[in-house]
């Protein structure tokens, strides 16, 4: 099967009513982690890379683990995404290489780290529009500016600091022709999102619900979804670590927005604590061993347990064979021919 766009597996989740999670990966027992849980559970997979996964691991070895994943696990669908593209030239390298889907975030400049304008944001993102279209490849856009920082991209700080505001999110997706929307409704990147289990008040579902009801066709897509599990920040303090207390998103309320419109749920933080979690213990309870594996077999279970779990969870577990996946360039013929038209469909206020 070859790679599948986003806008396909998206358009597909929308179709059965649940969400995919999109999973963060640097080397390769992440991917190994995440397509053993994708077997396990028969589900559609997003996996993807940031700039910084970008850099650790070199884009060639990076992609040549997905090609091989995709090798592996034929009947899997599995869309390679770059998560948090910071400018056009970082999206046309990712689509170059063979990515079948961007992030395009204008929600920051090109620092990853100073909010952009409106304007500036809608003009960097439909370039990438114009030129991932032309070649098949989706875009998810970013609207609001999501809190804390993420492989050295954030404007830090609260998810509160810009939410998303509901007309600007209509706006935005009429003017850039993004395939999916990112919005900023009090979650953040990284382990420290709330300090007590969030309610309203700081964990914005109900705006969610509110964009959702204004653009009814548009993905939206969670950022910093990860749940924080005590559990996993247990293990670690059990084993030599020093996690503050901290709470994540709860998984009801990612069920909540996936009822709601939310197709794309980003996790990252999760499974970086489960790693660390299961390498700790071993090194903990054996310190004399210096074999990578015996770390690493373990960190890797860890993960795959995770990512199983949150497969469930969102829904798309048992989804894998629901269909064909429809070659990029096809994709690009969507485009042209507007079978795949990225105007929203906007409701009345
Ligand atoms: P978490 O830090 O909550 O896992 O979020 C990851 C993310 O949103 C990647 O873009």
């Amino acid at each position: 099967m070859p790679l599948v766009s986003t806008r396909q597996l998206l358009d597909e989740a929308a179709k059965g009513g649940y969400g995919v999670g999109a999973f963060n990966v640097n080397d390769m027992e992440q991917i190994q982690a995440i397509m053993e849980a994708a077997k396990e559970t028969n589900s559609p997979v997003i996996i993807q890379a940031s700039r910084g996964a970008r850099a650790f691991a070199q884009d060639n070895y990076l992609f040549h683990l997905i090609l091989a994943a995709n090798e592996l696990y034929p009947e899997i669908p599995i869309a390679m995404h770059l998560d948090h593209g910071n400018s056009f030239e970082t999206c046309k390298s990712a689509i170059e290489l063979g990515y079948s889907s961007v992030m395009m975030d204008g929600s920051l400049k090109a620092d990853g780290k100073t909010p952009a304008t409106f304007e500036e944001n809608v003009a960097v993102t439909k370039q990438v529009v114009d030129f991932a279209h032309a070649r098949g490849v989706a875009v998810e856009g970013e609207i609001g500016v999501l809190g804390g920082i993420e492989d050295g991209h954030g404007a830090g700080g609260s998810g509160l600091d810009h939410v998303t505001d509901p007309d600007q999110a209509v706006e935005f997706a009429e003017l850039t022709g993004v395939d999916s929307l990112a919005i900023a409704i009090g979650t953040s990147h990284g382990a420290y999102k709330f300090t007590k289990k969030p309610d309203g008040s700081v964990l914005k579902m109900d705006l969610l619900i509110a964009i959702h009801k204004r653009l009814p066709k548009t993905h939206l897509v969670m950022h910093g979804s990860s749940s924080v599990p005590k559990d996993l920040q247990d293990i670690i303090n059990q084993y030599g670590g020093k996690l503050k207390e901290t709470w994540g998103v709860p998984v009801e309320e990612i069920q909540l927005g996936i009822r709601n419109g939310v197709r794309k749920v980003n996790v990252d933080t999760d499974n970086r604590l489960a790693i660390t979690g299961a390498i700790r213990k071993v090194l903990w309870e054996t310190p004399e061993k210096f074999d990578p594996r015996d770390y690493m077999k373990p960190a890797r279970a860890a993960m795959q347990k995770v990512v199983a779990q949150r497969m469930t969870q969102f829904g798309q577990a048992g989804h894998a064979g629901d269909y064909k996946a429809i070659s990029i360039a096809d994709m690009a013929k969507g485009y042209k021919d507007g079978s795949l038209s990225t105007k929203p469909l906007v409701a009345a206020r």
